[in-house]
């Protein structure tokens, strides 16, 4: 047991109390984070004459030396420290011996763990933005070429009026870009170094935190000491943003899903990314995207579980914010290999364009547009509400959309009806009329298209 701390105990711990107050188990993945924080630390000493150059050297070397063993697999880091803090500092001073004990001048753990948490975060962030981008990209593609690819849109998943795949997926993109425009908040607001703030009061050395900060990429330094080493705020809000990122991948699986499934065949899914029965031959499941959906309650969890250990916590530092890593971490694993998987998936969807327009059609989602043309030829449109209602029970009748009726079935209807009615309700006139800034008509999509390119672009 390496701990940091016997000098006021008679008695060793408990082996079952050692193991319970234990992080390394989970907070080793802070290792380079928590070498980065300590660099920036002892260069910051030497430069307030804390420390001398040579005790600064020393002890970046050996902090280099101790990063590269654990990369390179020559130095383990074991159960036999408490956390990854003293697993550092340990290794440190069995390397450089007594001028390593200085390396915790003006230092607590409370605002080390702070700025390893918040240094681990703001990398996830960007590694987040940089995945939720190339999904971006994806999407954007598939806009492009399905400008022209007509299908129901729906709701009460009733079909309602046609749009297109590329209007479709653009809501996605939509909700994509508020994801990450919530990642650049939470970035920005994170970004200032709680390092310097000691257990919670300040230290008595003269240390020069708005150096610290700048070295370690911040925007400047906290502005209250029992507020940075007790602010987990930052996490809950990244935490907050992932359980978003997943509840919008959740619901494009569920229409992937509803999609893909036999009676639609409006898409077809990659092989590489379904997987069979080991029953039934036939199959072919969207399993990836059930499992993305089904993930989504463990990233909430995560939420949950954080904002409800930080509900009754007194100032400063307890121990019960230990409990912020691990299913943090959980939830920024899950969440980003979801990203990652929901990517690769969408990139490889055949689009069955004959199969999605065609069900546009038999839903009647043109019905509207018939009343429209009617009322256009004078009739009134309570009028031609009702004929139209007349002309789907017939459609229905004959198992034909209104487009597949013969003119002579029209005019028995209503004699209004002309062949320019194939026209005004063929779904490339009903959607290409759709001009408002948002509808799914072509000159409102370019308009969305340039917007999004040049986004992706800046
Ligand atoms: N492992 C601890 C954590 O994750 C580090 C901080 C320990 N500080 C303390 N005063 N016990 O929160």
């Amino acid at each position: 047991m390496a701990q940091l701390w016997g000098g006021r105990f008679t008695k060793s711990t408990d082996q079952m109390v050692y193991d319970f107050n234990a992080s390394i188990g989970f907070d080793k993945r802070l290792l380079q984070q928590d070498i980065e924080g300590s660099r920036a630390h002892v260069t910051m000493l030497a430069k307030a004459g804390i420390l001398t150059d040579s005790e600064r050297d020393q002890i970046l070397s050996g902090l280099e030396s101790i990063l590269k063993d654990t990369e390179d697999g020559r130095l383990e880091i074991t159960n036999a420290y408490e956390d990854v803090h003293s697993f550092v500092e340990a290794n440190l001073i069995d390397r450089i011996g007594d001028v390593g004990k200085k390396l915790h001048t003006g230092r607590s753990r409370n605002d080390q763990v702070a700025l390893d948490m918040k240094l681990y975060t703001r990398d996830r962030i960007d590694e987040t933005d940089a995945l939720l981008k190339e999904l971006h990209e994806v999407l954007l593609k598939l806009m492009k070429e399905h400008i022209e690819t007509y299908m129901p849109g729906f709701t009460h998943l009733q079909k309602a009026q046609p749009l297109t795949l590329a209007h479709h997926l653009g809501a996605y993109f939509e909700m994509f870009l508020r994801d990450r425009s919530r990642l650049t908040d939470i970035r920005k607001r994170l970004n200032l170094c709680p390092l310097g703030s000691g257990a919670l009061a300040g230290t008595t050395y003269p240390l020069d935190r708005d150096l610290t900060a700048e070295l370690l990429g911040f925007d400047g330094p906290t502005r209250n000491s029992m507020d940075s080493v007790s602010d987990r705020d930052y996490l809950i809000e990244f935490e907050a943003a992932l359980a978003m990122i997943m509840m919008h991948l959740s619901r494009f699986c569920e229409e992937l899903i509803i999609w893909n499934s036999n009676e639609y065949r409006f898409i077809e899914m990659d092989d590489a990314f379904s997987t069979g029965s080991s029953i039934m031959p036939q199959k072919k499941n969207p399993d990836i995207a059930e499992l993305v959906r089904g993930k989504c309650g463990r990233v909430y969890g995560a939420l949950t579980s954080l904002l409800t250990t930080m509900k009754g916590l007194p100032l400063a530092y307890n121990k019960d914010m230990q409990e912020d890593k691990e299913l943090a971490f959980d939830a920024m694993d899950t969440a980003t290999s979801c990203i990652r998987l929901f990517t690769g998936m969408l990139a490889g969807i055949t689009f069955n364009k004959e199969r999605m327009q065609q069900s546009a059609m038999m839903g009647f989602t043109n019905a509207t547009d018939a009343a429209d043309y009617l009322v256009k030829k004078g009739v009134p449109f309570r009028d031609a509400h009702s004929i139209i209602g007349r002309l789907v029970l017939a459609c229905i009748d004959e198992g034909k959309a209104i487009d597949d009726m013969s003119l002579d079935q029209l005019k028995t209807i209503s004699d209004v009806f002309e062949e320019d009615i194939y026209d005004a309700i063929s779904l490339k006139t009903c959607v290409g009329k759709r001009l408002t800034k948002g509808a799914p008509g072509p000159k409102a999509m370019e308009e969305a298209i340039t917007f999004y390119e040049a986004y992706l672009n800046s």
